[in-house]
């Protein structure tokens, strides 16, 4: 393996390519420890846990397990057609590192939207086979009656798809509803709720397996998982 120098660091957390992190390490915008670092061939015999960019401190692992807390009206796109992307709500080095959403929610759902750019941990927790349940909370047109539920929990069909789909739980809780659900499918609550004669106005995530929404995020806001978290889901 070659050696670890700061050019090398800087290029593998997103800051470009060696060329472009070697300008950045010459113009005096990189600092460890409160020193400024001069020399991008500096080696590193471990990775320092933190290093300063352009004043802003940045944790230099290279893989990212992200959770955000998806607003309403935007998009889970890297080239979003009518809103903003979610992209744009996390510092843009995490695109150059390869980031991408954990599936996907509607532009008019919000809620958590994980984000990874580990393949093998995107997979796992998208795979229906791996059992980790998404928790909805939804706001319904009508009212939700009994045979609502025992339908939707016994399992309805959705158009164009080969099997039903199946409720794994139904909470009611005041005037809203979550619904726990074992596969992803496109717009997947939204039809199963419409698939029963119901509609939904409102539908936030709340949870994907033992990982809730940190309900300290506002809106837009994002924060790196745990470890135990991370290992929670795979
Ligand atoms: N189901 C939907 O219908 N929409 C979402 O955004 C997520 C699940």
């Amino acid at each position: 393996m070659p050696a670890l120098t700061l050019d090398r660091l800087l290029a593998s957390i997103g800051f470009g390519s060696r060329k472009e992190a070697r300008a950045l390490v010459r113009m005096g915008f990189v600092e460890l420890d409160g020193k400024v670092l001069e020399d991008p061939f500096m080696e590193f015999k471990e990775r320092p846990e933190c290093i300063t960019v352009n004043g802003e401190e940045v944790t230099t692992q290279e893989k990212l397990y992200v959770m955000l807390h998806k607003p309403v009206d935007v998009e889970c796109s890297h080239n979003p057609r009518d809103h903003e992307s979610v992209y744009s709500l996390l510092p843009d080095r995490f695109t150059a590192m390869g980031i991408q959403s954990v599936g996907r929610l509607d532009a008019d759902s919000e809620g958590l939207l994980l984000l990874s750019n580990q393949g093998d941990f995107i997979h796992r927790v998208e795979s229906p086979k791996k059992g980790l349940f998404k928790y909805y909370r939804v706001g319904l047109a009508r009212p939700f009656t009994a045979e609502q539920e025992a339908e939707l929990l016994k399992g309805v069909m959705l158009k164009d798809e080969r099997r039903p789909v199946l409720a794994r739980e139904i909470r009611v809780e005041g005037d809203t509803v979550v619904i726990a659900i074992g596969e992803g499918l496109y717009h997947q609550v939204r039809r199963m709720f419409a698939a029963v004669g119901n509609h939904v106005v409102t539908l936030k995530r709340e949870a994907i397996g033992p990982v809730a929404l940190d309900e300290t995020l506002g809106k837009g806001g994002w924060r790196f998982l745990t470890d135990s978290e991370v290992a929670s889901l795979m």
